[in-house]
């Protein structure tokens, strides 16, 4: 029976010979796109991989378990890792370059100067991780800067990092297109998250809630209820009958994060909550 060969995505570690690498494409007139990640893929990332892959001639991973996003009481040091599984999925799923820096290539002296992110960064998820955007912003900008994307692809499960990724680029001039991927969920509902991979059977069941809590969401406002308030407090019955504790569930504006009274076709309910020791995020657009 004849077998399918596929070829193995390379391993680049070091900036420099990353930097090197994409230069030589560029000048060969080749599109490159880039799929940022922690590592510990699941069918998620797989997924912005093919999405890259629509969008240019050579799609380059990244896989770096970045710690200036991680605050002092956060999971840095259990984070899940495991980079040869993650070749493997990454070869089958034509990824071009695995690019995985060390600790010390992308930090090599204490950073001093960072992207902020503004008020938006302290709303929501930056509530309650003080610190958490300015270093996604400022990794997935060294990120931009040593692989010169053309096109970058991010998942919509963390809305609000890929709307601050957005506006970063805008107002930085980045010249790199960004592509929002839909959300992938397991067969239940379940949004995928490398974090899923803490859960227990309990803490697993007690997850669901989040995405009953958002599909309910959605179905009520598509069965004409547009108050936010009794939208919200729909939803905060579902966490809280499923033992999630609730971080934060807001209704705001797609294209502002601005908290809405009424909500609309273009209102995105947000989420995050504690089931056990794992904080979860999910999200709807109440339009979709
Ligand atoms: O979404 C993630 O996995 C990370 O926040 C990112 C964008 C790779 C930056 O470290």
């Amino acid at each position: 029976m004849a077998t399918e060969s596929v070829e193995a995505s390379r391993l680049i570690r070091g900036a420099g010979e990353m930097h090197r690498w994409s230069d030589r494409r560029r000048l060969a007139g080749e599109r490159i796109g880039l799929v940022p990640t922690m590592g510990y893929l699941h069918e998620g990332h797989l997924s912005l991989v093919d999405r890259a892959r629509g969008a240019a001639d050579l799609v380059v991973m990244s896989i770096f378990v970045n710690p200036a996003q991680f605050g002092p009481d956060e999971d840095l040091e259990r984070y899940p890792r495991d980079l040869e599984s993650d070749l493997r999925l990454a070869s089958d799923r034509g990824v071009d370059v695995v690019f995985a820096p060390s600790v010390a290539d992308m930090y090599p002296r204490e950073q001093t100067i960072w992207v902020e992110p503004g008020p938006l960064g302290e709303r929501l998820c930056g509530a309650s991780r003080p610190g958490h955007f300015r270093g996604v912003l400022t990794v997935v900008l060294k990120l931009f800067e040593i692989v010169r994307p053309d096109v970058a692809v991010f998942g919509r499960k963390d809305y609000q990092q890929a709307f601050l990724i957005r506006r970063m680029v805008e107002e930085l001039a980045v010249p790199v297109e960004v592509d929002v991927a839909p959300i992938v969920r397991e067969s239940d509902g379940l949004a995928m998250s490398s974090r899923n991979a803490y859960l227990d059977p309990l803490a697993r069941d007690q997850a669901l809630s989040l995405t009953r809590a958002v599909a309910a969401i959605r179905d009520a406002y598509a069965a004409g209820e547009t108050s936010s308030a009794s939208l919200i407090s729909r939803g905060r019955e579902l966490l809280d009958a499923g033992g999630a504790r609730v971080d934060y569930l807001e209704i705001v504006g797609a294209e502002d994060l601005e908290p809405v009274e009424w909500a609309s076709a273009d209102s995105v309910c947000l989420v995050a909550a504690w089931v056990g020791a794992t904080r979860l995020i999910d999200n709807a657009r109440l339009g979709e």
